[in-house]
């Protein structure tokens, strides 16, 4: 399944620039945004990739965190999302994706990073692209969100307002 905008346009050569945004998104944060939203602007159009994963228990099922992503980015204009399970270099490969694009927040981020992209570079040619993080976001993943507002600390500045409202009202459910 594939959601999102129909906003891409090819570059003059007539070739579509395509990157792809990888993650779990449980669920999407800031932090995502802020990536997603300036790698949209330095490609025709941006494929974010919701990694199914059956072993990981998580918040949200695929489907609601891809269709909290599609409400949170259909702004761009140029970002579309989707699923994938097995190897991201796989996905690429079908989906005609070169380019992966990858947040750092710290350097600790990098040396895991760094190896998942030698690995997928040596696998199939594809580009890993690494973009720093806004400083204002260094600090914030998804399961921290989660731990947080799970014992109601306020986290509305760190995901968008839908998000929020989900959030509360998953973990009332499971209260
Ligand atoms: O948001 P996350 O959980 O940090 O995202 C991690 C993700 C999905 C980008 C990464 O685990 C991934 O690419 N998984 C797909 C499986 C794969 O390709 N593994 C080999 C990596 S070298």
């Amino acid at each position: 399944m594939s959601t999102g905008t129909a906003g891409t346009a090819p570059g003059a050569d007539g070739v579509v620039r395509r990157a792809v945004c990888p993650g779990s998104f449980d669920p999407v944060t800031m932090g995502h945004l802020d990536i997603i939203g300036r790698a949209s602007k330095l490609y025709d159009e941006i494929v974010i990739a919701v990694l199914v994963n059956k072993s990981k228990s998580s918040l949200f099922s695929v489907e609601e965190r891809i269709d909290m992503l599609t409400a949170v980015t259909a702004e761009y204009g140029n970002v579309r999302v989707d699923s994938f399970h097995g190897l991201l270099v796989h996905y690429c490969e079908a989906h005609d994706i070169p380019v992966i694009v990858k947040g750092i927040r710290a350097v600790s981020d990098f040396d895991y990073e760094l190896t998942m992209a030698q690995m997928n570079h040596g696998l199939t040619g594809v580009e890993t692209l690494f973009m720093p993080t806004n400083p204002e976001f260094s600090f914030l993943r998804s399961s921290l969100v989660k731990e947080v507002a799970t014992w109601d600390g306020d986290v509305s500045r760190l995901v968008p307002p839908l998000v929020l409202e989900r959030l509360a009202a998953r973990l009332d459910e499971r209260r």
